[in-house]
């Protein structure tokens, strides 16, 4: 397919708003031979010095925690690209290559743990795996077990989309129609039949429910319960210094910058759609979607407050500096894409591979495109995570890296520990 076809595809779901939704390619698309090389000019492209001003300094120690179906892969990418420049560690576990850990639990107690050391902390020395650099897995919120497992001047940030949106990409991409038993001529239909009874389904697929709290940290049975669910919104507005809206995902890169002291080129991004996936419904249904997700909505309708609030406290140069970012993304997309092919994702839907341009920009645009599949197993070896026949040979060092101990976990850290991160200088 030509990249005009393309682009006015992309326009029209850019229009019909489902956002920006990634499907994981298979990691096999991407051959040895051409991540390796590519590492080498990712980093001479992005660990040149930053715009750093005198007034801060960048962000390095964060965690993610992500939600599900809200764009959040996206953001993945961005973050993926700067820890990996900046020799960061990563939380990851231990035997997944491709970045879908979905309410795998952590184990991380005693001599045992299911995830990958930092880097320079050696194989099995569990006491050391702590003081992470970036979270970015999908690890539902437990303020504790974070604090346990990252650096202690970590920022906490998420992303929210709005509820029936959510839900209803969940509902599809989770097969949540499955638990209904019936076949039916189109997803409407299948959520119509939902919500004559969304009672009797929601504790069948773990997406049916408030998928969007459950990530955030609050358990299901405080779903009904509004003066709880308050409560913990209250606490995740004190832990979380930025909660991103999927709707408004420039505006948030822009306050991401800030709150993060980063500079324009570690938030671009080129979004990787789904295609085909947008259920219609209408009012009366939409509103039976958001009432049966009473909790994410009071959840989102906190957060999208909050989000204006920022923007306003950010003063009178927002605007420009939007504008400004979605210049250098369209001339971006104009500079690196080619054309975006289809290709199946293995389970009868589809998603768009682009094709990049050669020539202006070309290691940026490696970084841009599909770039998230390859950073994935680079960041995974680095830590030791990919290369299973070395693990075999030698349970004890990570390919590459030298060994020594990461001294800072070893002082700062107990098992039991309940530090609380401190800011990091701010302005
Ligand atoms: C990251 O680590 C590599 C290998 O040890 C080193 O060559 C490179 O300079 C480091 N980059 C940064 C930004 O620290
Ligand atoms: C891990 O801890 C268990 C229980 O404390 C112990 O039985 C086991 O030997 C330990 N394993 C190693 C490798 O230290
Ligand atoms: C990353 O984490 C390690 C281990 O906690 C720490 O020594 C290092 O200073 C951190 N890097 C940055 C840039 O803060
Ligand atoms: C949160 O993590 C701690 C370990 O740090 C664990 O003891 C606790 O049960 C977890 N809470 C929930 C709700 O999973
Ligand atoms: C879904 O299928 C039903 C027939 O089963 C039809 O009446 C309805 O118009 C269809 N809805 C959409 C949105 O295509
Ligand atoms: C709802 O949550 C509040 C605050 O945690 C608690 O005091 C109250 O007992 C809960 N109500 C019910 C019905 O569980
Ligand atoms: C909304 O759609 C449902 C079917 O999905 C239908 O039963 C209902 O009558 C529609 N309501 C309105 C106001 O159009
Ligand atoms: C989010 O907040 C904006 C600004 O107040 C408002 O226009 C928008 O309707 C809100 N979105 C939702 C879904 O509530
Ligand atoms: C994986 O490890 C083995 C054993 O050390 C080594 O021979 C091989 O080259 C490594 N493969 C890669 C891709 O690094
Ligand atoms: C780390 O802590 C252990 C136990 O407190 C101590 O024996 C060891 O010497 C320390 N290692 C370093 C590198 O500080
Ligand atoms: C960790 O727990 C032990 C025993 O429960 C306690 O003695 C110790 O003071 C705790 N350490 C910290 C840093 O809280």
């Amino acid at each position: 397919m030509r990249w005009s076809t393309m682009f006015i595809m992309v326009i029209c779901v850019m229009v019909t708003g489902f956002g920006f939704q990634l499907w994981l390619a298979p990691n096999k698309i991407f051959k040895a031979t051409t991540w390796v090389p590519l590492s080498k000019r990712i980093i001479s492209r992005i660990s040149s010095p930053n715009e750093i001003t005198n007034r801060c300094k960048p962000v390095q120690n964060f965690a993610f925690v992500k939600t599900h179906k809200t764009g959040s892969t996206t953001l993945k990418t961005v973050i993926n690209r700067f820890g990996y420049a900046r020799n960061l560690s990563f939380i990851l576990y231990e035997d997944s290559s491709t970045g879908h850990f979905n309410y795998k639990k952590i184990v991380a107690s005693g001599n045992k743990t299911n995830i990958l050391p930092p880097i320079g902390v050696m194989f099995g020395d569990f006491d050391h795996y702590r003081g992470y650099n970036i979270s970015n897995v999908h690890l539902p919120y437990n303020h504790s077990l974070y604090r346990q497992l990252m650096h202690p001047k970590s920022l906490y940030i998420s992303i929210l989309r709005e509820p029936s949106s959510q839900w209803l990409s969940a509902f599809r991409y989770f097969r949540v129609y499955k638990v209904l038993k019936r076949q039916f001529s189109n997803m409407t239909d299948a959520v119509e039949e939902f919500m004559k009874a969304p009672d009797r389904y929601k504790n069948k697929n773990a997406y049916a429910w408030n998928n969007q709290l459950l990530d955030l940290g609050l358990e299901k049975v405080h779903f009904s319960n509004k003066t709880k669910i308050m409560k913990h919104v209250k606490l995740l507005e004190k832990d979380l210094k930025l909660v991103l809206i999927t709707e408004y995902f420039d505006e948030s890169l822009i306050l991401l910058k800030k709150l993060f002291c980063w500079s324009m080129d570690d938030i671009i991004y080129i979004k990787q759609r789904e295609q085909g996936s947008h259920i219609t419904v209408n009012d009366t249904l939409r509103r039976k979607i958001l009432d049966f997700n009473s909790g994410d909505s009071q959840l989102y309708g906190f957060f999208n407050k909050t989000f204006w609030k920022k923007v306003r406290q950010y003063g009178p140069s927002f605007d420009n500096d939007l504008r400004e970012f979605r210049t250098r993304l369209k001339d971006l997309e104009k500079q690196c894409i080619h054309e975006g092919i289809e290709k199946p994702a293995g389970d009868g839907r589809i998603y768009i591979q682009y094709v990049k341009k050669q020539g202006v920009e070309e290691v940026l645009c490696d970084m841009l495109i599909n770039v998230d599949f390859q950073m994935e197993t680079l960041i995974q070896s680095r830590q030791g995570g990919t290369n299973s026949s070395y693990r075999a040979e030698n349970k004890k060092e990570q390919s590459g890296i030298p060994i020594q101990k990461n001294t800072l976990a070893n002082q700062t850290f107990t098992k039991n520990s309940t530090t609380y991160p401190q800011d990091t200088e701010i302005n």
